[in-house]
């Protein structure tokens, strides 16, 4: 198969994680005999320092001509404490988001059996989580109308979202619900909200739609306590913008490191597959970043955009190995740790002698 991919490695530790998951995904592409195209774009802080726009049109139309988009992270310490800036990278991802269409964010929460130790959580509550968090992510508060008054004292978010909107992303919970444990937990803030009130009422007329899945409804604060509390309840959660957004985060540390993962954004067009973590600044050029949640990013794109299971499989493998041999970045390792470049080349090395 030919494999045409758009890489945005973006700003902070984005270029070298990227890197490693190109790797991977060369070696890969040389085991299963496809042939691998690929080309960079610009996108985030770096876009902003050298062409003025956080998502340039030139990226927009590399994305739009890939048949996937692999992407890093961005954001820069420099937009974060100047709350005055006009153009942030942040808008670059948001425009994205939009431009492509994407409203499903796929975050796949899966402990590691290796890991199970560097959780914060007691090992019976993290041994075999394994839950999909189903992110609606082009609309609600994200992207309503916000604001100032004249006198810039007073500041305004709107929360918006259409009938249209909440039931592709619920259907879509149903879909991957029917595929899994059949059961589907819906995240609002229903006793406060109207947009959620419109969620639930929706989720409400779609459940019946779905007789082998059960249906739960949870509120927000609860949904963050039953992450820590019993994570294993859950199979696959839906939610809005920043709900998913937040759970998400929450969620990650649960497995071990937010180092470890991927998710995948789908839509209308090209689909993105991006680490959930940031571009932390703090790492940038060390070569001390964890590549894991970029690679499984890689073996989500393999899956979701290519229909390549097998592949996607061998790249898990080679990442569970390598956990399993301890070969890993300091967030996982402290002192035996290995450089991302060097974990890299060990998933290469693994992937290359499968025959
Ligand atoms: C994420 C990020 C983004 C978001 C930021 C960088 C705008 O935190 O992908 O989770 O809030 O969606
Ligand atoms: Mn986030």
């Amino acid at each position: 198969m030919k494999l045409n991919i758009a890489v945005l490695a973006g700003d902070g530790i984005g270029p070298e994680v990227i890197y490693q998951a190109l790797k991977v995904t060369q070696a890969i592409c040389d085991q299963f005999g496809h042939e691998l195209s690929y080309e960079h774009g610009l996108m985030g802080a770096c876009a902003i320092d050298e062409v003025g726009d956080p998502y340039p049109e030139a990226t927009h139309e590399l994305c739009m001509q890939s048949d996937a988009v692999l992407f890093g992270a961005i954001g820069d310490p420099k937009y974060d404490n100047n709350p005055k800036a006009t153009v942030r990278p942040e808008q670059g991802l948001l425009g994205m988001r939009k431009k492509l269409g994407l409203y499903a964010n796929l975050r796949p929460v899966v402990s590691f059996p290796s890991l199970i130790d560097k959780s914060p959580l007691r090992t019976d509550l993290v041994d075999g989580v394994d839950f999909m968090c189903v992110r609606e992510l082009t609309g609600g508060i994200y992207f309503g109308e916000r604001g100032r008054t004249d006198d810039g004292n007073s500041a305004f978010d709107t929360c918006v979202y259409t009938r249209e909107e909440i039931e592709r992303i619920l259907k879509l919970g149903y879909e991957y619900a029917m595929k899994r444990r059949k059961k589907l937990t819906i995240v609002d803030k229903a006793n406060v909200l109207e947009s959620s009130r419109l969620w639930r009422e929706i989720g409400q007329e779609m459940a019946p739609q779905y007789p082998d899945v059960e249906t739960e409804f949870m509120l927000v604060d609860n949904a963050a306590m039953r992450i820590i509390q019993w994570p294993k309840s859950f199979d696959v959660m839906v939610t809005e913008n920043m709900f998913g957004d937040i759970l998400t985060d929450e969620a990650s540390v649960i497995t071990g490191s937010m180092g470890m993962l991927p998710s995948a954004s789908m839509g209308v067009h090209t689909s993105v597959f991006e680490p959930i973590h940031g571009s932390y600044p703090q790492a940038a050029g060390k070569d001390i970043a964890n590549p894991l949640a970029t690679v499984l990013s890689a073996a989500m794109m393999f899956e979701y955009a290519f229909d390549l299971m097998d592949e996607g499989k061998l790249i898990r493998e080679a990442v569970d190995a390598s956990l399993a041999a301890e070969y890993c970045t300091e967030d996982l390792s402290g002192d035996n740790a290995y450089k991302t470049s060097e974990v890299g080349d060990w998933l290469v090395d693994y992937v290359s002698k499968k025959s």
